[in-house]
């Protein structure tokens, strides 16, 4: 089962994205929640510390996962999603941080640290809610086209594209790590239900070949047409080649 619910515009977006989220908290509140970075979640976390300053939400028992990390960063460097957890969400609630989980960045050897973060997936007994944004190419995580669906974690090569789109939170696109440690497709299939969310108009493209095209690797987006519970919150420019027709 797929929903698309179209936003009116990005802070409609992370509200009603961030209702999603708390109902799943609300409902059961040891829930294990997988976790996404870049700029679309910053508005859902913002509104999640929001409702949790209310006194509407309680973290004290949920349990995290994140998606990804860039491998050959320190978990202290300003750039790595272990940071960028921690000051956009993990700071700011009363989630107990033993119980965030993020790929170790410093981890050399790479089948060892895929091995491990695999292990706390499944000893979490899976994932309830994966919420996920996505890249320009329709990669999802760091599974970039042509990644194989049969994959759990594993380290990525980036591709170009992803350097450019990630070089803006670096000085230059050198200082862009080259490989990242992520969680896989067949890791993000597993999880009970997925929201995705996505803003503006340079994901329009990813997201009607993800939604509507052929299920392809080229477009690992293009699998969660497969799973059986998928969310879709996107604002009006992310979903511009879509007709409304196919909206709720
Ligand atoms: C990165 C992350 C993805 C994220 C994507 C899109 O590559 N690894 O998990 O979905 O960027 O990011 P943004 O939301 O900033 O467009």
């Amino acid at each position: 089962m797929m929903e698309i619910y179209q936003a009116k515009d990005y802070s409609d977006l992370s509200r009603k994205a961030a209702n999603i989220i708390s109902a799943q908290i609300i409902m059961k509140r040891n829930c294990v929640l997988g976790l996404a970075t870049g700029s679309t979640p910053l508005g859902v976390y913002r509104q999640l510390i929001d409702w949790y300053q209310k006194g509407d939400l309680d973290f004290s028992d949920i349990r995290s996962v994140n998606l990804d990390e860039y491998k050959g960063i320190s978990p202290e460097d300003p750039n790595s999603y272990s940071a960028f957890m921690k000051s956009n969400l993990f700071d700011h609630v009363n989630i107990d941080q033993s119980n965030t989980y993020i790929p170790n960045g410093l981890e050399e050897d790479s089948e060892r640290e895929c091995h491990r973060y695999n292990q706390i997936i499944h000893h979490l007994g899976g994932i309830d809610l994966q919420l996920l944004g996505i890249g320009q190419n329709g990669h999802i995580g760091f599974n970039e086209p042509g990644a194989s669906f049969e994959k759990e974690t594993h380290c990525v090569q980036l591709t170009e594209d992803t350097i450019q789109a990630n070089s803006r939170f670096f000085s230059s696109a050198e200082k862009v790590p080259k490989y990242a440690y992520s969680t896989g497709i067949k890791n993000i299939m597993q999880s009970r239900r997925i929201l995705l969310i996505a803003s503006g108009e340079n994901k329009s493209e990813a997201l009607y070949q993800s939604l509507f095209g052929p299920v392809l690797p080229s477009v690992p987006a293009s699998i969660l047409q497969l799973h059986n519970h998928v969310t879709v919150v996107a604002d009006e420019a992310a979903l511009s080649r879509i007709r409304l027709e196919k909206l709720i």
